[in-house]
């Protein structure tokens, strides 16, 4: 009889799968079972990419643009990330400073790997985005959380992440808006926490993924352009995936200084080269068609930030639940601690007894919350927290 085969590296063995994926399939397996699900797991807009994008894109491929493109990416496309960072927040870039990768989450990853070497640290705010500790793991690096709860509205104060700087602290993760709990920084509050970077040199990766999905007329703060100093240190991470309804084309962008944007454009030319040619045609729309843009984001906010309001009101008149009103994203956050039961329990429990999908705040490293996406339609929000309400009504507190 021959051997088993060899176990699997270090890297294979540790790393964990999404959390936030394992609910979402198991709700669509639910689902395609017959189950009436409420699923509130999914991190995706519930729209169709804009049809201008699509029309782009097919026009593109039709073209013949099927061809390996350069790693960071299309030039017009890099031009037009360039303008709209110009126009959005008055900071001046040349295309030499961008990177288009396959997914803003490849985007962090690149971002982490190019500034931390094994045995960094690196300081990750929790709740905190699913993948950070992963993709800090897989550089060889060390996540440091630090816990910002409801009590300072999921977000850090300088004096917090002072005390978490060590010798090898080499990066510092920013996410506002944030995933998961929609937490908005203001830019007071960036500046009072990235002079504490700047103290320790650290550079910093700041994801502004949902940059764009923000209500209550809040103004999201490009981290980069808080200083020159800021500047130099930190990694832009933003995309298509959530603005635009554009999760499957897998397409996220990197605006950084030159020198760290080369380091990573090099490490995606060994990994995984440029992102679709075709595809970074329909992006390109999504900034040059303005108008046609504009309109389609203005529905699609329009619907969040009802369904945002909706949800938020309906969670705050459940016996036991309490729910700050974010101000970003999609996402609210509620309190469950009251119950006394162990999050992942408590949504195993809503899942099995109620077909309501949410995924436990333990799973971005706050245990006692839920994390539910409002990425979805006004009837299943409707639903699901009424289903929600019957569950904690028959729940001991
Ligand atoms: C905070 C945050 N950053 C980055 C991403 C990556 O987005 P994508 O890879 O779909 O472009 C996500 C997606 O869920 C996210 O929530």
């Amino acid at each position: 009889m021959s051997n088993p085969p060899a176990p699997l590296s270090t890297w294979a063995q540790n790393v964990s799968p999404s959390p936030t994926i394992a609910v979402d399939t198991k709700a669509k397996a639910l689902a395609a079972a017959g189950e009436d699900v409420c699923g509130f797991g999914a991190g995706e807009p519930d729209f169709d990419t804009p049809e201008h994008i699509k029309d782009a894109c097919i026009a593109a491929l039709r073209a013949g643009k099927t061809k390996y493109a350069p790693t960071p990416g299309i030039e017009p496309l890099r031009q037009a990330i360039v303008d709209r960072y110009a126009a959005e927040y008055g900071l001046k870039a040349t295309t030499s400073q961008v990177i288009v990768s396959p997914g803003g989450k490849f985007n962090c990853y690149l971002g982490v790997i190019a500034t931390c070497s094994p045995g960094d640290e690196v300081i990750v705010p929790a709740p905190y985005w699913v993948s950070y500790p992963e993709m800090v793991k897989l550089a060889g690096a060390v996540p440091k959380f630090v816990l910002a709860d409801d009590r300072t509205g999921f977000r850090l104060t300088p004096q917090m992440v002072e005390s978490a700087i060590t010798p090898r602290t080499k990066l510092l993760i920013l996410n506002s808006p944030s995933n998961p709990t929609g937490a908005v920084y203001t830019r007071a509050e960036l500046e009072a926490i990235v002079a504490v970077a700047l103290k320790h040199n650290l550079y910093i990766l700041s994801d502004e993924m949902y940059e764009h999905l923000v209500y209550d007329g809040v103004k999201p703060t490009c981290v980069a352009t808080l200083s020159k100093e800021a500047e130099v240190r930190t990694i832009t991470v933003a995309g298509f995936s959530k603005t635009y309804a554009m999760t499957g084309w897998r397409i996220g962008t990197t605006l950084a200084p030159a020198p760290i944007a080369k380091a990573i454009s090099e490490l995606q030319s060994q990994m995984s080269s440029n992102v679709s040619t075709f595809a970074q045609y329909g992006a390109l729309a999504a900034l040059t068609e303005k108008e046609k843009t504009a309109a389609a984001l203005k529905t699609m906010l329009a619907a969040f930030d009802r369904r945002r309001k909706y949800l938020h009101a309906e969670l705050n008149k459940i016996p036991g639940i309490t729910c700050q009103l974010a101000q970003g994203a999609f996402y609210l956050f509620p309190n469950i601690t009251s119950f006394g039961l162990k999050d992942q329990d408590f949504c195993a429990r809503l899942l099995e007894q109620e077909k309501v999908a949410a995924v436990p705040g333990s799973a971005f490293g706050a245990e006692g919350y839920l994390r539910l996406s409002y990425a979805t339609s006004d009837e299943i929000i409707a639903k699901g927290v009424g289903r929600l309400a019957k569950f904690c009504a028959g729940l001991k507190r």
